[in-house]
């Protein structure tokens, strides 16, 4: 199954957002198979952001990921990479639409607390990037025959 890496920005481990935001995902039926809270350094939230690399905001945003702990996760499910940035909403949480993380929970683009691999070549590499293979879990539950056909 499909897998994709989220992660709760400093921002919303702060605001008291990680329940919320598990619970989101948890809920619509996806499954955790690794997490842990870290504070990445610089350096690493510039590799995170690499494609970034040029834009104005980069050096704000790569000091920012890098403020505080973090809640690294990753998902699998059934069309978890394009579906959790639905779930996420788009970038600017004032375009975001409600009912969606970003949507429902913050207000600036900068402070958008929660990031989403945007497509399956990404959600790889973050996955690499954030987690050893042996931290990602492989396990089954008993709500899976309940979720799938
Ligand atoms: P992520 O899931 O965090 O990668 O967000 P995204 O995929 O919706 O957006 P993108 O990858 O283009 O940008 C990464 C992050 O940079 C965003 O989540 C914002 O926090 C920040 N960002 C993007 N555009 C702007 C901007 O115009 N100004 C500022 N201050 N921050 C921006
Ligand atoms: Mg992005």
């Amino acid at each position: 199954l499909e897998r994709t890496f989220i992660a709760i920005k400093p921002d919303g481990v702060q605001r008291g957002l990680i329940s919320e935001i598990i619970s989101r995902f948890e809920r619509k039926g996806y499954k955790l198979v690794a997490v842990k809270l870290v504070v990445p350094t610089k350096e690493f939230a510039m590799q995170h952001y690499d494609d970034l690399k040029g834009r104005p905001f980069f050096n704000g945003l790569c000091d920012f990921l890098s403020s505080g702990p973090v809640l690294a996760m990753v998902w699998e499910g059934q069309g978890v990479i394009k579906y959790g940035r639905k779930l996420i909403g788009a970038t600017a949480p004032q375009n975001s639409e409600p009912g969606t993380i970003r949507g429902d929970l913050a207000i600036s683009v900068g402070r958008n607390i929660i990031h989403g691999s945007d497509g399956p070549e990404t959600a790889v590499a973050e996955i690499a990037l954030w987690f050893k293979p042996e931290e990602l879990l492989s396990y089954s539950k008993v709500t899976d025959k309940w979720l799938y056909e």
